[in-house]
């Protein structure tokens, strides 16, 4: 069975994720770190695009109070980590590759080249799902089969979040809306790829809301039309 997908994010005013000088999710509160983390503790595994890692270098490894909540939960330690590289670009040095007694998946294609491959397989278990793009379905199967991933938590990025939506495998949203403006053209924001038509719009519906001072917390419902 398809595991439990939410997707998680933090966005300025309009809809950025990270900023021209690449900070990455800098520009959110304590509250909304609080709230990851939280949100962490729920997920078996945690699933990211390689601009993400090359951007973030995130660890996925959890300390103290949210490290007890996953035990108590029943979960392991630590959850295993995912992350999606059609070319093989995230690099093995990546902080998510250090050992920490969870599992570390790269999902890849058949494009990648032997060198990158074999530097993969080094310091993580890699999965070639896809000729030229990674099949998403074909991620949540190998998810939920070979590991027991019940519930997955997406981190982005843009892009990842983007074909995750088109694959029609995102449940829920854990939005944060920061009181920032960061603009930039090119700076990335929340849903990238090639976008939807109007009549491909996908419709959330709106399960909570909190506001912490002037940053705003959302959690929505992915309809299914
Ligand atoms: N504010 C927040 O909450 C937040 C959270 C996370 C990230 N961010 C920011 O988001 C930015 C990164 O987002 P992004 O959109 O540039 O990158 P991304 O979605 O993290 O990663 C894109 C990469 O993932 C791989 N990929 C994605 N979909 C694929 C598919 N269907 N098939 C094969 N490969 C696929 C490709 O890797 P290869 O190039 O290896 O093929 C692609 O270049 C960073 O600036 C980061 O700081 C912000």
């Amino acid at each position: 069975m398809k595991p439990h997908t939410s997707l998680i994010m933090a966005i300025s005013l309009d809809g950025k994720i990270s900023t021209r000088d690449g900070a990455g999710p800098r520009f959110t509160s304590e509250a909304d770190g609080i709230r990851l983390r939280e949100t962490r503790s729920h997920a078996d595994a945690i699933l990211v695009g390689a601009g993400t890692i090359i951007a973030d270098d995130p660890t996925f490894t959890e300390h103290g109070k949210y490290k007890d909540l996953r035990l108590q939960r029943g979960l392991t330690a630590n959850p295993i980590k995912v992350v999606v590289s059609g070319s093989g670009s995230v690099p093995e040095t990546a902080r998510m590759f250090q050992p920490n007694g969870a599992p570390a998946l790269v999902f890849t294609t058949e494009r990648i080249p032997p060198t990158r491959l074999a530097s993969l397989e080094q310091v993580a278990e890699v999965h070639r799902v896809g000729e030229t793009t990674v099949d998403f379905r074909r991620v949540v199967e190998i998810l939920a089969e070979m590991y027991q991933v019940k519930r997955l938590l997406v981190e982005g990025g843009g892009q990842v979040n983007f074909d995750l939506f088109r694959a029609g495998l995102i449940d829920e949203v854990y939005l944060t809306l920061c009181p920032k403006i960061i603009g930039g053209r090119d700076v990335v924001t929340s849903v990238e790829g090639d976008g939807f038509d109007f009549l491909d719009i996908v419709d959330v519906e709106l399960l909570n809301h909190r506001a912490v001072d002037s940053e705003i917390f959302l959690h929505y419902r992915v309809q299914r039309n």
